[in-house]
């Protein structure tokens, strides 16, 4: 929860103009950028004053763990762009991902998942909770059925990730949000690789969304950070004392690296998009590529859909090389501007071999009842030129 409101609402203004304004808090020095408070704690004028701060009678800052100035600021801007009520900042985009699912279960309920999930995810859902006593079931993310026929009567959460990470398949949001609240659940969604220029759960009847902001939110590599956000009631009642009382909180750095970040993030998100459209159609065809999913194209198995929900398709490329891993292997190494990384959403474009690295604890049956088979790759389009870096993955791949 903010404790201090920007002075500027931005809501009716359009996503570019709250990415640069909302959320702003000058001090007395009237800055022009944010400021960054590097600061652990605060100091009270009085004894009585800080009572009433604990007490919640006075609105202020307390303690750096559960609300600083430059996190509140980067929390509002997130609010004001997601069209959410609330957020709470945490240290990485795991701590988001896991608060959101973990702190408002108890041992006994149940959470549907889509089984196409980033790795760490998927290890919170399939492993961490049953240690807990919470049951979860991993079902085909575009079968509606299979949610319908999973949801318990203790089931609280289901969780997605659309597109996913790394098969970018795209989840139909609104019916299984319906399905959810039919049977009495929150629909939870990692908005990462749609990112909040492309896609708005909340408003696809979604109830609670969170970002790694260390991918397109930072973008340029720097910090890591993620977000929560959903109702006032929501973060008030399940998110704000749990992370208050258990500390994953986003750095005041990391914070006001990450408000930067946002300033330019959806001139970055548009042309890394563009870039990826390009590269996708230099793949398409490619006699060295076996299969080619890009949520942007009319040959995606969902492109009704992206339509319908997404505002255009992704800064990701997913492509099978033939000839499975050696190809694969072969591919990355010949790169010389794309650069071997598991992260995506960077100015610098990076490529992923998902099944030996974000996928290798699944199993290779796991895998390959994803999709993540051998040759897989997932690109992610940085700011360079397309042309250069269309004429690099031709290069690398004439070796593969
Ligand atoms: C879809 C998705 N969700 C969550 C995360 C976790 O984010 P972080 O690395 O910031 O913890 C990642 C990537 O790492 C991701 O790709």
């Amino acid at each position: 929860m903010s404790q201090v409101k920007s002075p500027l609402v931005t809501r009716n203004y359009r996503p570019e103009t709250r990415l640069v304004h909302a959320g702003t808090l000058r001090s007395q020095y009237g800055e022009t950028s944010e400021s960054l408070f590097l600061t652990q704690g605060f100091v009270y004028d009085s004894a009585e004053q800080c009572e009433a701060r604990f007490k919640g009678e006075d609105t202020g800052f307390l303690y750096s763990r559960f609300s600083n100035p430059s996190v509140a600021m980067f929390e509002q801007r997130m609010i004001e762009l997601e069209g959410a009520q609330a957020a709470r900042a945490t240290a990485t985009g795991m701590a988001a991902v896991t608060t959101a699912i973990l702190a408002p279960l108890k041992a006994g309920d149940h959470v549907v998942a889509a089984k196409a999930l980033f790795g760490s995810c998927r290890y919170v859902v399939e492993d961490l909770l049953p240690r807990y006593g919470i049951q979860s079931t991993l079902v085909d993310g575009l079968d509606l059925d299979q949610w319908r026929k999973a949801m318990r009567p203790n089931t609280r959460t289901c969780f997605l990730e659309s597109p996913t990470n790394p098969t970018l398949e795209v989840l139909d949001i609104p019916a299984i949000a319906e399905i959810a609240h039919s049977g009495g659940a929150r629909l939870v969604v990692d908005n990462v690789f749609a990112t909040p220029i492309w896609q708005s759960p909340l408003a696809l009847g979604a109830d609670v969304v969170v970002y790694s902001a260390t991918k397109h939110i930072d973008g340029q590599g720097r910090c890591l950070g993620g977000v929560i956000l959903s109702s006032e009631a929501f973060i008030n009642e399940h998110i704000h004392t749990f992370l208050r009382q258990t500390g994953p909180s986003m750095s005041p750095f990391n914070a006001w690296v990450l408000l930067k970040g946002l300033e330019t993030l959806a001139v970055r998100v548009k042309q890394q998009t563009e870039t990826a459209a390009l590269v996708a159609e230099s793949l398409a065809g490619h006699p060295k590529i076996a299969k080619l999913i890009y949520p942007g194209r009319a040959d995606h198995p969902q492109a009704a859909l992206v339509k319908k929900q997404m505002r255009a398709g992704s800064t990701l490329v997913a492509f099978e090389v033939k000839g499975g891993k050696a190809a694969a292997f072969k591919t990355l190494n010949g790169l010389k501007l794309s650069r071997i990384s598991n992260n995506l959403g960077d100015s610098k474009s990076l490529v992923t071999h998902p099944a030996t690295t974000t996928h290798q604890r699944l199993t290779p049956e796991a895998r390959a009842e994803l999709g993540i088979s051998e040759g897989f790759i997932r690109f992610s389009a940085g700011l360079e030129h397309a042309d250069d870096l269309i004429a690099d993955l031709n290069d690398a791949l004439a070796l593969a």
